[in-house]
């Protein structure tokens, strides 16, 4: 009975792990239409580590259509994005060396998905963040709220 009891908790708290570690993997789509499927990300502060994963569920060309995923303080938006048009469809619109991007991912097309890894080091639940798209005239529409949640 003993051994059936531990058994159980074991089973039970490798589902509770296997949950926590959902949580600091996001996805978030994108289409032909300029939209994200949402408006709100968020992890729990417990994540070291996590990652985005950009799908473009859209047939458009990156070049017509492209959608990248750019995470920074909710303040610095309006820097990235305009040093981000100035840095080009090269640097995926991302501009280079800049300490206000906390992540990013590389521009994608209809069809395709990239994802970013990143430490959550330094950042913290009494921030706001927001995630956008850096494709010129995206981000007006392609824009949300992203938050670590104590
Ligand atoms: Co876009």
């Amino acid at each position: 009975m003993r051994y059936l009891i531990s058994a159980l908790l074991g089973s039970m708290l490798f589902v509770a792990n296997a949950a926590q570690a959902n949580e600091c993997e996001l996805t978030i789509d994108s289409n032909d239409n300029m939209r994200f499927d949402t408006k709100e990300m968020s992890v729990p502060a417990s994540c070291d580590e996590v990652t985005v994963t950009l799908t473009h569920s859209g047939k458009l060309d990156k070049k017509v259509m492209g959608h990248n995923w750019v995470l920074s303080e909710a303040g610095d938006m309006q820097s990235v994005v305009q040093k981000g048009m100035s840095a080009g469809m090269d640097n995926n619109y991302v501009p280079e060396g800049s300490d206000a991007v906390i992540a990013a991912t590389d521009v994608v097309g209809g069809g395709e998905e990239t994802s970013v890894t990143f430490s959550t080091e330094g950042m913290s639940a009494d921030t706001d963040y927001k995630f956008y798209c850096t494709f010129p005239g995206h981000s007006a529409i392609m824009q949300g709220s992203f938050a670590i949640k104590e």
